[in-house]
């Protein structure tokens, strides 16, 4: 399905990019596999390597500026050419707005937003260049597309999310304006928002023990084991099928609007939740 394309997937250490990863990579894509830390992300690369499909690893973070060109360049260098960009990466630092520092509100606006500006900015040669020849060829356009990930949290709000909300929000704008703006190209743009999905992010914070450090700032990851019980307890209710997804099951939706047989998609927002909020 994927078979001579190139899939760039910024947080694809661990969790649902990871996931991503390897389903692209089964389906026979290239895959640059990028994260802030690098040990997770050669894991990744080296286990589908490993399998027999082809991918690297290209550590750092999508918030420093200077990166996405140097991302770019890695995978074009390595593989030739660009065809999917998913921008996955990211976390969360939860507050109340009362609360909320400017600090928590920059970094996750920069996570969730600017740096996947960023990268489609980035990107954009690559995939709009190609594109043109095509269609001065006469030829018709190969798959070439981006997916954002969104959140359930950006499309209604979440108690404690201000920050992650607007971003996560924010990204669907950018979506839909990419879409418009380089749809003449054949490019696609569009994101995934998920609900809950199993990851450390969704994990019960006190039991798991596990921080992500931001530019030497340590911020603890997971949801409080009150808010987590009280989520749990009505789970059949919130959501139809009755539980959270596994991150294959998230990544799976990112593959499938990636897919060739969604040529006609784009400028959409597929909610991955299981049937949560409908
Ligand atoms: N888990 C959920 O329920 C859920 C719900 C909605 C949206 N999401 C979104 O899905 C995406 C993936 O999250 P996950 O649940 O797999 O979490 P995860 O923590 O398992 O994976 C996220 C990965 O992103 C990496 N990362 C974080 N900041 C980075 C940076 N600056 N540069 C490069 N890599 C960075 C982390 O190191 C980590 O490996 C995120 O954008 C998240 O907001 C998750």
């Amino acid at each position: 399905m994927f078979t001579n394309q190139t899939v760039i997937i910024t947080g694809a250490g661990r969790g649902i990019g990871a996931a991503a990863a390897r389903l692209f990579a089964e389906r026979g894509a290239a895959v640059v596999v990028n994260d802030l830390n690098a040990e997770p992300a050669e894991e990744t690369a080296n286990a589908i390597t490993q399998a027999g499909g082809q991918a690297i690893a290209v550590p750092g973070s999508v918030t420093d500026p200077a990166f996405p060109d140097k991302l770019m360049q890695a995978a074009a260098d390595t593989f030739g050419a660009i065809h999917i960009l998913v921008n996955n990466a990211g976390y969360t630092w939860d507050g109340m707005i009362h609360k909320m520092t400017d600090e928590q509100w920059q970094a996750i606006l920069e996570v969730h937003a600017s740096a996947p500006f960023r990268m489609i900015r980035a990107v954009a040669p690559y995939l709009r260049e190609a594109a043109q020849a095509e269609k001065e060829a006469g030829q018709p356009f190969s798959n070439r597309c981006v997916v954002n990930v969104s959140s359930t949290s950006g499309l209604h709000g979440n108690i404690g999310q201000g920050n992650y909300a607007t971003g996560k929000m924010g990204i669907v704008g950018l979506t839909k304006t990419v879409a418009k703006e380089w749809g003449y190209l054949g490019i696609r743009c569009n994101a995934v928002a998920f609900g809950y999905i199993d990851t450390r992010l969704t994990r019960t914070k006190e039991v798991q023990e596990e921080a992500i450090d931001i530019d030497g700032h340590e911020i603890v990851l997971g949801i409080p084991q009150k808010v987590r019980a009280l989520l749990d307890a009505n789970i059949e209710q919130r959501i139809p099928l009755g539980r959270a997804a596994t991150a294959e099951e998230a990544a799976g939706g990112i593959v499938l609007l990636a897919s060739p047989l969604a040529q006609y998609i784009t400028g959409h927002v597929l909610e991955v939740t299981g049937g949560m909020g409908i």
